[in-house]
């Protein structure tokens, strides 16, 4: 698999930024590595997004600089020596790099802050973007002269709106990639609906999904949520032996080489085959991502899209007798976030959670649709309006969550819309998310990729009892 795209796209998405930015200078920073345990053991390199989508490169320590007024891009980076050799083998000079990714001219780090100082005496504009690396925060501090607890406030809104605008439509060759790598998606979480058999542990599963990303050249795009406790939204233990007749949600994604990733969710039965009350439950969460799915188009509020699978399970629970009175009114009160305490999803990108570290409400928001107050619906990440191009997921669930479900009944929280008798029942039910990921065409909408992971109830139970 590749690990980048060709030198043009590169020069063309500094031509818009630059050109969006207006003036000024663009100052964007690679990561750098980051130590486990001791300062040569390091994690996994990963490369900044923003970084790597303006200038493509994946090693760390590197700097990328657009001289808007001048009209000139360098890199900034230290070429590595006889040592490095050694241990790492050769590797490419900057001048080389650079070359790769267009960009002619190139410097030793030590002359960032000379440039920046230069500039910045002679009353010029420096854009960055909010660090959130510690390393690249105290490298800011030091360039800036600012306390690395005011770099978010100094960074520059115009930069961060700028990447957005451009990393939240995903060209041709963005798409088919991300076509691509659903494949890896699929095999995940196929030979986890495969191995979920009673008596088999989590971490076993988990190894196991996460060995699959790794063996296709890149990795997992979050750490995998694999658990029998689903109604912990982002439960990252997998210690429990599996139990028949439990739910098993599996969320995870793979990163490429490219770092471009896939998130989807499936929950299954332990066994093979759903009890009768998790089928019902099952069932409302499809049916809310079924219509939540059928309505995505061009230029409706995401926003709506939530409330609309939100509303659907309203209708659902109250059908089953979990909640009470006019589902309308129930979903205007916020009553289905005791069940459905999060979002329907965000974008997705080169970032899991596309341009996150931007600031959510750059990337969710606008001066059009601003954050609700109401919990649950406070948790949208996504809420703007769609454009052809975009990539979302979609991710409805529900969970009883037994901490949320007593302070609600010791509060009367929306009692007039739920049968808290009855969701006690359900105390030990875990929870339930189902997720796909969606691309935004010029009419409507498609889930990215030729494989759809196993979902309706029949065809989940058919794939577990026969292998
Ligand atoms: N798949 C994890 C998340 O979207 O938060
Ligand atoms: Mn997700």
């Amino acid at each position: 698999m590749e690990t980048m795209f060709q030198k043009q796209i590169y020069l063309e998405r500094r031509q818009k930024l630059s050109e969006r930015v207006e003036s000024g200078i663009i100052l964007l920073m690679g990561n750098v590595e980051a130590p486990m345990n001791y300062p040569a053991n390091t994690f996994s390199f990963r490369q900044d997004s923003s970084f790597l989508y303006f200038f493509g490169l994946q090693l760390p320590g590197l700097a990328g600089l657009i001289d808007i007024d001048n009209g000139k891009t360098y890199l900034f980076g230290n070429d590595i020596d006889i040592d490095d050799i050694i241990w790492m083998g050769p590797q490419l000079s900057i001048y080389e790099l650079a070359e790769k990714v267009g960009v002619e001219n190139t410097a030793s780090s030590d002359k960032l802050q000379e440039f920046l100082k230069d500039a910045s005496e002679g009353g010029r504009k420096i854009h960055f973007i909010p660090p959130y690396r510690a390393e690249n925060k105290l490298m800011l501090e030091q360039l800036f002269s600012i306390p690395a607890a005011s770099l978010k406030e100094k960074a520059s809104v115009g930069l961060i709106k700028a990447i957005v605008a451009l990393r939240s439509t995903k060209d041709k060759y963005e798409i088919a990639h991300l076509d691509e790598i659903q494949d890896i998606g699929f095999e995940m979480h196929t030979a986890a609906i495969k191995m979920a058999k009673p008596g088999v542990y989590e971490r076993t599963i988990a190894g196991y999904i996460e060995g699959i990303a790794m063996s296709h050249g890149g990795g997992v795009s979050f750490p995998v949520i694999l658990t029998q406790h689903g109604e912990t939204l982002h439960n990252h233990e997998h210690g429990n032996l599996l139990q028949h007749n439990n739910l098993l949600l599996v969320d995870a994604g793979f990163e490429s080489a490219m770092c471009y990733a896939t998130d989807h969710t499936r929950t299954i039965p332990v066994g093979g085959k759903f009890t009768q009350k998790q089928r019902e439950i099952y069932q409302i969460v499809l049916n809310a991502k079924n219509v939540a799915t059928a309505a995505i188009k061009p230029g409706i509020p995401y926003k709506n899209i939530h409330l609309l699978a939100a509303g659907q399970m309203a209708i659902g629970l109250t059908e089953l007798g979990l909640m009470k009175g006019d589902p309308k009114e129930a979903l205007a009160a916020g009553a289905h976030a005791l069940f459905f305490p999060h979002g329907l999803g965000h974008m997705m990108g080169l970032d899991v959670h596309d341009m996150e570290d931007l600031g959510e409400n750059y990337v969710g928001y606008d001066e059009e649709i601003q954050r609700s107050e109401q919990f649950g619906l406070a948790y949208l990440r996504f809420a703007r309006k769609l454009q052809p191009g975009f990539v979302v997921t979609a991710e409805p669930g529900i969970y009883f969550i037994p901490a949320l479900i007593d302070k609600w009944q010791n509060e009367k929280t929306n009692e007039q819309f739920i049968n808290f008798d009855k969701v006690n029942e359900y105390r030990n039910f875990g929870g339930i998310r189902l997720e796909d990921d969606i691309l935004v065409t010029e009419t409507g909408c498609r889930l990215l990729g030729k494989k759809i992971i196993p979902i309706d109830i029949e065809n989940i139970e058919s794939v577990m009892q026969n292998c």
